[in-house]
């Protein structure tokens, strides 16, 4: 019994064969043990401790504040509901920039404090040394190419990254490079479509897409914005699954409104 349930946890390795058997990988951020718990026995291949709680959870403009004791709360929640998915932990701005020494210690802490499976960092090249130090370590490294948002204050903007063919060229040799380094995947955001599917077909580890386009390997989206949570924000690549917004706010009046008007709690809502 125990085996069999081993057997169907999503490991890294399980990616590496999705990708070869063409099978896609689903992915959705999530912060807590209460939605993670649903989105785990929904069938959900990867959830992704996103930084983006900066966002979601916290309420900054930008994910930078964020810090690692933050991010480590995050997962250790996700982890306690795990029990199929694989659990990826984003290294949070700050917390791996500056040296691969301090790279590996924020990984290790993530690592070690929260039980999660392995870590996600964002950049190209310029990682390099500390994806290597860290998957030396023994901890798998997701990549995270094209529109990084730890960098928007470099961008000025959250517009399609990659349209020019110099960043273009510099995103594929970053996807070689990363691969090379032994990353077990890259998450694609905001670029052209034809360029996500020639990285995609270059490496044999695969690519998680946001606004990547189809032929990425798996898709990823943060759980706010496709359950409806949050309204604001509607790219074309978002794809609206629920209008909690909605549903809640209707929900939640309604609440009010049965309080006021005493008719909750009734006879049979009290002891
Ligand atoms: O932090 C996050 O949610 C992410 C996804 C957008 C890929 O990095």
């Amino acid at each position: 019994m125990i085996a069999e349930k081993e057997f169907k946890k999503v490991t890294t390795n399980t990616l590496q064969k999705m990708k070869a058997a063409g099978e896609k990988i689903s992915m959705i951020t999530a912060y807590d043990f209460s939605f993670a718990k649903l989105f785990d026995a929904a069938g959900i291949d990867i959830i992704l401790v996103g930084d983006s709680a900066s966002n979601v959870m916290a309420g900054h403009a930008t994910t930078l504040p964020i810090t690692l004791d933050q991010m480590i709360y995050h997962a250790q929640s996700v982890v306690r509901a795990r029990e199929r998915c694989l659990v990826v932990v984003d290294l949070p701005f700050g917390s791996y920039q500056s040296n691969s020494d301090i790279a590996l210690a924020s990984a290790i802490r993530i690592m070690k404090e929260s039980g999660a499976h392995t870590v996600k960092l964002e950049g190209g090249e310029e990682t390099i040394e500390s994806v290597k130090k860290i998957v030396s370590a023994g901890i798998p490294v997701m990549g995270h190419l094209g529109l990084t948002p730890q960098s928007i204050n470099k961008f000025g903007t959250y517009v399609v990254r990659a349209t020019e063919d110099t960043e273009a060229e510099k995103l594929k040799k970053d996807a070689l490079i990363l691969q090379q380094a032994g990353c077990f995947a890259i998450v694609l955001e905001k670029i052209p479509a034809t360029l996500a599917k020639e990285v995609s077909d270059s490496l044999h580890i695969p690519t998680i897409g946001i606004g990547a386009g189809g032929n990425c390997d798996g898709q990823v989206l943060v759980m706010h914005d496709m359950l409806g949570i949050n309204t604001e924000f509607k790219p074309r690549f978002l794809r609206r699954y629920l209008n909690l917004d909605e549903q809640i706010t209707g929900a939640i009046r309604q609440y009010v409104s049965d309080i006021k008007s005493r008719d909750f709690p009734n006879e049979n809502e009290q002891y």
